[in-house]
């Protein structure tokens, strides 16, 4: 009983200063309830400045060096925070090629490396866990190559960005613009000042959705593979719009296996205002699962943040150790990709859309829109027609049945093309959700 798990942290910010208070404050009941003490006793970290709160701290020494916890024997397992590709994959995969578990919290390595990473690990008998890298606080991953590992997952939808979907809740609650909401994201630091693409472009969410849906389809989904809208294009007049329709707009990351083919997908979508998706507000995330024996289930949390992020970390930490034998290492889940499949092309997949356009009002211009949707086999479900505050020009409201994406895109572009067509102001996916 007690035996001392040695950890090694290399990158210490935000994150890694919550595992550390994490595992200082709740010390003795985890060793308490697994029989083991965790004891970070190396953090490496290369702005010297970020050290400072450690240093003097007994047990812990402070390096910028991140050979002196790879290379360390007498370390158990690293938590890799410095997030990023470049270098963090050359920690991370030397920390595995050295015998030593990994905890890491970075979905950019995950999602774009994880296949490398698994092949390392696995060669050297240790394993890499990494539930923090999706949606921080939630538990999803565990679950999926755990839990859920009997069921065939048939579809994930999930709300897995926190920024975009608190500035599309702002932008709904508060009436706002885009950049507007975006503003106040940055403000409260949700969103980055510099350069917000990630979240708001659809990247992290896309990353995630890689993650996620690799697990859950048993097959190796990367970055590339994910169609990716963001929320830039996305006005007060959409949010109206949908309200009126009875639809929210949430960024949605959609995986789901359709006739042997992975759709994998992150858009803006119309989504039923009465779905439970539809509650998930603020910076709440929340990941719906439809598996053929446990049927639907959410997973619903903080998505980020020091403290919820580092309760993910330390679940990690705590599943290795709680089996952690120096002497004959053994991986606890390993990659679980063992099946060959097709990513569906974009243009093959089918959804419903919502359209905006502006049209002069005059005889024969709705003939015309529907002539061009009827000839590439686009169906409309609903049409609504709205008076501009100009006399002649009239806003169309369009939801369309189902239909192939190529044939829509087709479709969209001769409608912008017709004389009196004024401008296609929008068009966004809807989910009508089960
Ligand atoms: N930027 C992310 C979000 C959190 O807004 O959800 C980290 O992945």
């Amino acid at each position: 009983m007690n035996e001392n798990i040695n950890i090694g942290i290399i990158g210490y910010g935000y994150i890694a200063s919550g595992v550390y208070s994490l595992l200082d404050k709740q010390k003795d009941y985890i060793a308490k309830k697994i029989g083991k003490k965790l004891n970070v006793t190396k953090v490496v970290e290369k702005d010297s400045g970020k050290l400072e709160p450690l240093k003097g701290r007994a047990g812990v020494s402070v390096s910028n060096n991140a050979s002196d916890i790879i290379e360390d024997e007498s370390i158990d397992i690293v938590v890799e925070l410095v997030g990023g590709i470049v270098p963090a994959y050359d920690f991370v995969s030397k920390a595995l090629a050295n015998g030593k578990y990994v905890v890491t919290a970075n979905k950019d390595l995950i999602a774009n490396k994880g296949k490398k990473l698994f092949e390392v690990a696995e060669k050297n008998n240790v394993d890499i866990l990494f539930e923090a890298s999706v949606c921080g606080g939630i538990p999803i991953i565990g679950p999926l190559k755990s839990s859920l590992a009997s069921n065939n997952i048939e579809k994930i939808v999930g709300i897995v960005n926190g920024t975009t979907n608190y500035i599309l809740t702002r932008m709904e609650k508060d009436k706002l613009s885009f950049d507007e909401a975006l503003k106040m994201a940055q403000d409260l630091g949700y969103a980055e000042k510099a350069n917000p693409s990630s979240d708001i472009e659809g990247y992290d969410a896309a990353c995630k959705l890689a993650i996620l849906s690799s697990i859950a389809f048993n097959f190796r989904v990367v970055l590339e593979d994910v169609y990716r809208e963001g929320i830039t294009k996305i006005t007060p007049d959409d949010i109206e719009n949908a309200k009126e329709l009875g639809y929210k707009i949430k960024l949605l990351a959609i995986g789901m296996e359709k006739d042997g083919e992975i759709i994998v997908k992150v858009h803006p979508a119309l989504i039923p205002r009465g779905h439970i998706l539809a509650s998930i507000e603020d910076t709440y995330n929340a990941i719906y699962v439809y598996g053929n024996y446990v049927g639907q289930i959410m997973s619903y949390g903080r998505g980020a943040g020091d403290a919820p992020t580092a309760s993910s970390i330390v679940g990690d930490i705590i599943k290795i150790a709680r089996n952690y034998d120096r002497d004959k290492k053994g991986i606890i889940y390993g990659c679980t990709c063992f099946e060959n499949k097709k990513i569906k092309a974009q243009d093959e997949d089918i959804s419903k859309f919502y359209i905006l356009i502006d049209v002069l009002d005059k005889p024969g211009v709705l003939a015309k829109i529907a002539k061009v949707f009827g000839d590439n086999s686009v169906s409309i479900k609903s049409m609504i027609q709205k008076q501009s505050a100009e006399g002649n020009i009239a806003r169309l409201i369009f939801i369309t049945h189902e239909v192939v994406n190529k044939n829509y895109y087709k479709s969209i572009n001769e409608v912008a093309g017709l004389d009196e067509v004024i401008k296609v102001l929008n068009s966004i996916r809807v989910e009508d959700l089960e």
